[in-house]
């Protein structure tokens, strides 16, 4: 295997929906080429665009580029198992969410929820240009409040990686079996009509 398979030519919807959902999926092979300064600027505009409660827009990325001095600190936050792949990647991000309301500092009960949406735009967005995106919870949340000085009021959520597409051939044994666009639950499995069941 030495190209990426595509999520559309694995994936079928059961309901007609837009192909870059069935597009998007999450590799962990990468090049370890570069991506571009625009390209980046790309992806947070994409992650700019969500809704968030109140227009809040309480999401921060904080991010380092390979090769520039701000990376370790990213890439040491990761479980062994994230950072064997992500060594590839072009940029790695720390998602934050303002955990309090601008205006009255009362808690902000979808704060998460708002920074998801975000990241989603994110990735989509990637998907459509052709690049990786893969979040990850894999990675030492505690130490990245501290080794990125994120202030108490800002919840850390999550992490992503981003690059080119790479081999998967290139990946360690274990994750290259599981290098192909997942399946999902189907849609009646997921929604009740009224209360829960
Ligand atoms: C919040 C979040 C955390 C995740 N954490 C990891 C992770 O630490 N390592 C990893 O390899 N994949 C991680 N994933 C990727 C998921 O396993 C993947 O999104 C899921 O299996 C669905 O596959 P798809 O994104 O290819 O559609 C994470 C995804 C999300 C949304």
């Amino acid at each position: 295997m030495n190209q990426l398979p595509k999520g559309e030519d694995v994936r079928k919807a059961d309901h007609p929906i837009e192909k870059i959902f069935l597009q998007r999926w999450s590799p962990r092979a990468m090049s370890g080429e570069p991506i571009s300064e625009q390209e980046m600027l790309t992806l947070f505009e994409a992650a700019r665009w969500a809704p968030s409660t109140y227009n809040e827009q309480e999401w921060r990325f904080l991010y380092a580029r390979r090769e520039t001095p701000h990376w370790l600190a990213f890439f040491d936050l990761l479980v062994e198992r994230n950072q064997a792949w992500c060594a590839k990647a072009a940029l790695l991000s720390v998602i934050v969410a303002h955990k309090v309301f601008e205006s009255n500092k009362k808690p902000n009960p979808v704060h998460a929820f708002d920074s998801g949406l975000a990241y989603e735009n994110l990735a989509l967005q990637g998907a459509a240009m052709g690049l990786v995106v893969h979040a990850m919870q894999g990675f030492d949340f505690e130490g990245a409040r501290k080794s990125l000085a994120v202030p108490d009021d800002y919840a850390v959520c999550a992490m992503f990686a981003a690059g080119r597409p790479g081999n998967p051939g290139d990946l360690p044994a274990e994750t290259r079996e599981r290098e192909k666009p997942s399946l999902r639950k189907p849609v009646r499995e997921i929604i009740c009509e009224g209360s829960f069941k």
